[in-house]
């Protein structure tokens, strides 16, 4: 049985060709030209993605049973607040880089 630093070190070995995959797209989508509404809803879409981890990983935390392992609380914990500072700084590239007059409204109050 691997431990976990060889696990995550074959995991990154055998997905080596998705993840020169990926970066030739992302290299090649943001290369281009693209039009500021294209970008706003590129990471409009990323920025939900992170939100839906959030708050779906905090509601497993909020669910677990009363004999739960602590360790994966605070495991999932620590990643719920990974998620959370993704979604914020996924946000911020919206309001601060992409947005010219800054004229998002995110939520009606
Ligand atoms: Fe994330």
């Amino acid at each position: 049985m691997l431990n976990p630093k060889e696990f995550v070190k074959k995991i990154r070995n055998d997905n080596q060709a998705l993840f020169e995959a990926s970066k030739m797209n992302v290299k090649e989508y943001f290369e281009n030209d693209l039009p500021e509404e294209e970008m706003v809803n590129h990471f409009i879409g990323r920025m939900v993605n992170e939100r839906m981890n959030m708050s779906e990983i905090s509601q497993q935390i909020a669910n677990a049973a009363d004999n739960a392992d602590p360790k994966e609380l605070e495991l999932l914990s620590k990643q719920a607040h990974d998620e959370a500072k993704h979604y914020r700084m996924v946000r911020e590239v919206i309001e601060k880089h992409m947005t010219k007059q800054n004229t998002i409204v995110w939520f009606e109050k």
